[in-house]
This record gives C-alpha cells, structure tokens and sequence, in this order.
C-alpha cells in the first residue's frame, strides 16, 4: 500500500513550537517513526507552508490514501478543500491535538466533509491511526 504523508502550514515547526500541544519532537523522528510502523508499505511525506503547493500535490497524488494535517489552513481553505474534492484518492484529515477542546475558531474543519474519517488528539499517532484506516 501506499500511503502519502502531507503536513501543512507551521506542521515543520513541531519540535519547537508550542511542545505542550504538539510535543517536543521534529517532524523529521515523527515521520522516522511512522516510517519503521508502516515498514511493509511505501511511505512518502510532504511538508509545505504554501497553500496551492499543498494543493498540487494533492492533485498529482498517485497512492492508495492520503493523510491530511493541514495545521491552521483546515479552518478555513477552501482551496485545499476543492482540492480534496477534485481527486478520487481518498483523504483522511488529521490533527495531533484536540482542536475541539482549544480554541473555539478551531473546531471549524472546512475539510471534513469531503474527507473519508477525520482523527484527532492523539498526538503522533494520530498519524499513524489515519494510515492504518486505509487497511480496513
Ligand atoms: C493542528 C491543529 C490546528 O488548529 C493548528 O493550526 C495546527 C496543528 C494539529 O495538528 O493539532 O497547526 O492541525
């Protein structure tokens, strides 16, 4: 199987910013370690701050799922939003942290709808949980 990673905005600060929220690793170890779970499948991961790069690569996905955190861009992207829409792959949206117990602008998700699942709160292995949905 294979599965594609895409962390959006802010996604390549984790490590160092807010480590109460998103913990203290890099986002380099996390996809390390999501890497050694998924060992008998074919991982890749994409990072980018830039809307329309998320987009695109979105578009030119050729995998069996895609799993989706899109950081801040989920509250209000349409644009990744059509994206999603646009293509047969399936997404499933993902957050490490609660976003429903933070802050009330965070529990707006204009991606969920055309997502398959969407998994939240569970730190990295939110990750990881998203990617084995895809093998249900
Ligand atoms: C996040 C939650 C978003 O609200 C926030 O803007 C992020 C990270 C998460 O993984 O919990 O950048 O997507």
């Amino acid at each position: 199987m294979k599965l594609l990673f895409i962390n959006g905005v802010n996604l390549n600060m984790t490590g160092e910013r807010e480590k109460s929220v998103y913990g203290g690793q890099t986002l380099a170890e996390i996809n390390e370690e999501i890497k050694k779970h998924f060992s008998d499948d074919e991982c890749e991961f994409f990072q980018s701050n830039i809307e329309g790069e998320i987009c695109g690569k979105i578009q030119s996905a050729k995998c069996d799922g895609i799993i989706l955190n899109a950081g801040a861009y989920t509250h209000y992207s349409i644009a990744i939003r059509d994206a999603i829409s646009s293509v047969k792959t399936p997404v499933v949206e993902v957050h490490m942290s609660n976003v429903h117990a933070r802050e009330e602008f965070r529990h707006t998700s204009v991606l969920s709808a055309v997502c398959k699942g969407v998994i939240l709160g569970f730190g990295k292995n939110s990750y990881i949980l998203a990617g084995e949905s895809f093998k249900l």
